[in-house]
């Protein structure tokens, strides 16, 4: 059912309303603990010595303020022109174009590109079907009960898929990709859309309790159709539900610091359950990463804490003062940092999950430092070293590398597993700060190029600490991974846009950021524009490229540009690659990113500002088409998009909170995806071509 076929609602114009903010209240209130309506908890004066400089708008931008904005024209030629785009940066990897419709279109990236739109459903390009393949309630175990929305009980949510699925791994169990583990994180839950009768005021103990199993990660086994496309969940022995319940082994050089120990546990190496798993990777051995994101929202109370180090720590973290969103800490002790000051030090990591072995314990990571971890993805070095990236998606937070000290086993056994999981454990975390290169007089907030043509510039990873040696002054090792915030300003990291996913290209080993928005760049009080961060008050957002020095994920020393500076294509403060951009689709706050098997990038985005549903974008990153942005698919009404899976055949999203729109069960915002008067359910969706055909390849089986 390519939902393209029925009348696609196409936007009116003007498209643009930048005075309101696109995502939903209860989004807000429960992803992120209203994250944005707070102060940035970044208050350190860690300016760096590069180009910054603070501007207020230019003649040019109150021109463009006052100019009559519009987007649609921008969007439906794209398949139809010719791309009179000038080169890349010169640093392409060369692969092929040609067979398009007409114009230049990159292998991978050639379909009809969806228009901007708010249907309720997921829209997708002519000659392409689409399947939910799970949602949430839906079984996970065997022994799940089928899914009852008026009568959840935690009992059976435990067996069944979570709430609000972000990050999605896809690990082939044979070569042709037929059998599968899929992996999937379920953020955070919105007990107001979640429950028929929930009084926030006065949550019960069973709605807590099923909250907590909400949460988590889900293991499955499906199965690819190659017939008929799709892709089907099977009952298996590896079928797992992660939740809040379930214990973690906190590894690396702070397990066990006193800073983890809690009341409950003595020894600071066991945790229960992980939370506001966002994004996250699939590492070479097999396993998966994931993100512990907005994981200060669940406390209460740190302002009863006493110790005034202790509360300034947390203020960095932004853990919550007075009663919490969801008052978990009326049912158990630990959710309140008054009473347990240490159990929020337990969350803001990176878990390691083995799904090959449903027995396993799962791992905290402490090498990797603690943050709102976005996600984690993994490059290995020409000598068998890794590197995991990773951004801390909060206004005028870091970037982040690690290299691990040891070297990686070849092969998915269960000894190579074990023995590449302990790699995250040794190694040394960094911190990025990036220069620009052009003067800071042209980095004038508008979002305009300056007049070598692009924010571009060089940076160096700051070491941070190496196994149980700091590198930051007045920081113990131990210090650098539980408050790593406070380690990176004190060594002058950049102050980024919110940085969500960071993930390297395999086809050109280039490092590519989703920097989403900030609301407060260059405003009064905060930290001004730089060449990296190049727009006041940045509304749509950017995606940075970094090139290592050569090429190696060892090395400190890179280069930068800014791919896209995201938004209206119309707007003069936008950049598509040096592409045309009337040939482009409109793209707004960058998230989620993928690579396929070219090299084009794929993009998820999550508030679009333009006016549209949110969407997955590709765009080739080299030769004539880098920069031509099109849009894959949008996604029903109050939904972001996540989790992007890109393979030959297949493309899979993650559907997250649809109906957040609305005001609660009495009130859906959505129907998707079951229809009718149904509540809206958060759900994995596959999208394939129609006959067999290879995504993006008009005549390719
Ligand atoms: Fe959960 Fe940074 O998005
Ligand atoms: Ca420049
Ligand atoms: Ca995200
Ligand atoms: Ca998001």
């Amino acid at each position: 059912m390519s939902a393209n076929s029925a009348e696609p609602r196409v936007l009116p114009l003007p498209l643009l309303n930048h005075f309101s903010a696109s995502r939903s209240a209860v989004t807000c209130e429960y992803r992120c603990g209203n994250a944005c309506a707070h102060d940035a908890p970044n208050e350190s004066d860690n300016s760096y010595f590069g180009d910054v400089v603070r501007r207020v708008m230019d003649r040019r931008g109150a021109l463009r303020a006052g100019a009559v904005l519009s987007v649609a024209a921008g969007v439906t030629a794209a398949a139809g022109g010719t791309a009179a785009a000038r080169p890349g940066r010169g640093h392409g990897n060369g692969h092929g174009h040609g067979h398009g419709h007409g114009g230049h279109t990159a292998v991978g990236t050639d379909f009809d590109p969806v228009q901007p739109n708010t249907r309720d459903s997921v829209v997708i390009p002519d000659g392409y079907e689409q399947q939910v393949v799970i949602r949430w309630g839906d079984p996970v175990l065997a022994s799940a009960p089928e899914f009852d929305f008026r009568n959840q009980t935690p009992e059976a949510q435990q067996l069944q898929f979570g709430y609000n699925n972000d990050f999605a791994g896809l690990i082939p169990l044979d070569r042709a990709g037929i059998h599968n583990l899929l992996v999937v994180n379920h953020e955070y839950t919105s007990e107001t859309h979640m429950f028929a009768d929930y009084d926030p005021d006065n949550p019960t103990e069973q709605q807590v309790r099923t909250a907590w199993a909400a949460h988590g990660m889900s293991v499955l086994l499906v199965r690819r159709d190659p017939a008929r496309g799709g892709l089907t969940p099977l009952p298996s022995w590896y079928s797992r539900r992660i939740t809040l319940r379930t214990e973690f082994e906190m590894r690396g050089p702070a397990a066990g610091s006193d800073l983890l120990k809690t009341s409950e546990d003595p020894s600071g190496k066991r945790v229960l359950g992980t939370q506001n798993n966002c994004a996250g990777g699939v590492t070479p051995w097999g396993t998966v990463l994931s993100g512990e994101e907005n994981f200060h929202q669940y406390f209460a109370n740190a302002d009863l804490v006493s110790d005034p180090l202790t509360r300034e720590r947390m203020r960095r973290y932004g853990v919550g003062t007075g009663s919490s969103t969801r008052k978990w800490e009326r049912f158990e002790k630990r959710w309140d940092a008054g009473r347990e000051p240490n159990e929020s030090n337990r969350f803001g990591w990176i878990v390691e999950v083995d799904p090959h072995d449903p027995d396993s314990t799962p791992v905290k990571h402490t090498a990797l430092g603690r943050f709102k971890h976005e996600g984690a993805t993994v490059r290995t070095t020409e000598d068998g070293r890794v590197a995991v990236y990773m951004g801390d998606d909060e206004r005028f937070d870091y970037i982040y590398k690690f290299v691990s000290s040891g070297r990686m086993k070849n092969g998915r056994s269960a000894h190579a597993r074990r023995h590449n999981m302990s790699l995250l454990d040794h190694g040394t975390l960094y911190v990025a700060r990036f220069s620009g290169d052009s003067p800071a007089s042209e980095i004038d907030g508008s979002g305009e190029p300056p007049s070598d043509g692009e924010f571009d510039g060089s940076g160096e990873w700051l070491p941070l600490a190496t196994g149980d040696t700091s590198h930051v002054p007045g920081f113990t090792a131990e210090e650098v991974y539980v408050f790593t915030r406070l380690a990176a300003d004190r060594v002058g990291a950049t102050k980024m846009d919110r940085p969500e996913d960071i993930e390297p290209n395999p086809t050109n080993g280039r490092i590519y950021c989703a920097l989403t928005n900030n609301s407060n760049r260059g405003a009064a009080g905060h930290a001004p524009v730089d060449e990296a961060n190049p727009r006041i008050g940045n509304k749509h957002g950017h995606v940075m490229e970094i090139r290592e020095d050569h090429d190696d994920p060892t090395s400190t020393r890179m280069s930068w540009g800014l791919l896209l500076v995201c938004g209206d294509p119309e707007d003069a403060g936008t950049y598509y690659g040096g592409f045309d951009k009337d040939q482009v689709s409109p793209i707004s706050c960058p998230d989620n990113v993928a690579f396929d098997r070219h090299g084009n990038l794929w993009i998820a985005t999550d508030g679009n500002e333009l006016g549209s549903h949110d969407g997955l974008f590709a765009v080739p990153v080299s030769g004539s088409e880098r920069g031509h942005v099109k849009q894959f698919l949008t996604v029903p009404n109050g939904a972001e998009t996540c989790g992007p899976i890109i393979t030959d055949d297949l493309v899979t999203v993650c559907v997250q909170h649809p109906g957040d729109n609305g005001s609660g069960p009495e009130n859906p915002g959505s129907h998707w995806p079951d229809g009718g008067d149904s509540q809206p359910r958060p759900s994995l969706v596959a999208v394939w071509r129609s006959h067999g055909h290879r995504v993006g390849e008009i005549g390719r089986r």
